[in-house]
């Protein structure tokens, strides 16, 4: 196993500055290509597809590796975006769900700006041939990144359309070799209380670190993407940066951020808000608008922006849409019981 090799140690003379390399990319690509700043989504197969890119302010200090920028710089679209409008970036980074860094909606944007997560690693763990500690550059650099435009459904019922960038799920799992034991994925984030206020809160009902899991087969599903990157540059780390999961037929809370962990299990793994309550949040999580949570409905949901007097109100459906990819994935189960 390489070491992890940390910012530091890139020699001065390889570091391009990320404004001189996007300034280059731009140059290289011929004019005439959708510009840098419009949202327009990329159209499937159309000569102007271009990644969708933000060039404005970073609102966090994390300098992303260089290696990591490149690599998502030449990343590719991908057929499964959805053409729908995109949310713009200011709220994709600034309305979050990461209770490590707090409660509200507007904490992980502020309390996460001097997040250190360089150098990162993840531990491999149980029943895989391939097991250890592996650097982030190690992890990557049999992938070619993409971007996928996906829709994102919290539990809470708002929604956004985020153009991740990443590489599929099933191609890292793959790499790992499971064994014949493995039937679920299991997966936490860092535990790090000295850089994560809302793990040494005495108020939280949350057992930290935040666990996730998914069966075996949820996750080779071609639409499970592991995501570094959004908006055409590293991922934020109010957003779960360096590496977290996006799993899109499912409420949001599985799309679990800052992965320190995976491990493969044969039992299923007790995951995070199952714990803090089995009646509101199961394992699955299937996003289904015909099972309510206790507290509220499913059948709708709030599109973000919208204005308290104009809110974007849209009917859910099942699998956030995603049906034709997932169903025949729970076809024997009754997804009232297996919420
Ligand atoms: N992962 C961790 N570690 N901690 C969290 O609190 N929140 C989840 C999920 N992943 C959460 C997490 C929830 S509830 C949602 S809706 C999504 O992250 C939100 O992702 P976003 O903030 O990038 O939109």
């Amino acid at each position: 196993m390489r070491g992890i090799k940390r910012w530091s140690d890139i020699p001065s003379s390889e570091i391009t500055s990320e404004d001189i390399f996007w300034s280059r990319r731009k140059f290289v690509q011929a004019a005439g290509i959708v510009s840098a700043t419009s949202l327009v989504p990329p159209v499937i197969g159309d000569e102007t597809n271009e990644i969708l890119r933000y060039q404005g302010e970073v609102s966090f200090s994390q300098v992303p590796p260089l290696w990591l920028t490149q690599k998502i710089g030449v990343a590719r679209p991908s057929e499964f975006s959805t053409k729908e409008a995109v949310t713009p970036y200011n709220h994709i980074t600034q309305h979050n769900n990461f209770y490590e860094f707090g409660s509200d909606k507007d904490d992980p944007a502020e309390k996460a700006v001097n997040f250190n997560s360089d150098p990162w690693s993840v531990e491999v763990s149980g029943e895989a041939e391939v097991r250890g500690r592996i650097a982030l550059e190690d992890i990557l650099k049999n992938h070619d990144l993409e971007e996928r435009i996906y829709r994102l459904r919290c539990v809470e019922a708002w929604s956004m359309v985020v153009p991740w960038i990443g590489f599929p799920l099933a191609d890292l799992v793959k790499r790992l070799k499971p064994t014949s034991n493995a039937r679920y994925v299991r997966f936490e984030t860092l535990y790090d209380p000295k850089q994560m206020p809302g793990q040494r809160s005495m108020f939280t009902s949350i057992d930290y670190p935040y666990v996730e899991g998914l069966r075996i087969d949820e996750a080779v599903n071609e639409l499970a993407f592991v995501a570094v990157g959004v908006y055409g540059r590293s991922l934020p780390p109010q957003n779960g940066g360096p590496l977290r999961l996006v799993v899109p037929w499912k409420y949001g809370f599985k799309s679990i951020k800052s992965i320190a962990r995976i491990s493969f299990t044969s039992k299923r793994p007790k995951t995070t808000w199952e714990k803090a309550n089995s009646r509101e949040y199961g394992f699955y999580a299937n996003v289904n608008p015909l099972v309510d949570h206790p507290r509220w409905s499913q059948a709708t949901e709030r599109r973000l922006p919208g204005s308290l007097f104009a809110p974007k109100r849209t009917e859910t459906i099942a699998f956030n849409g995603y049906g034709p990819q997932v169903a025949h994935l729970y076809a024997d189960m009754d997804l009232k019981r297996y919420y």
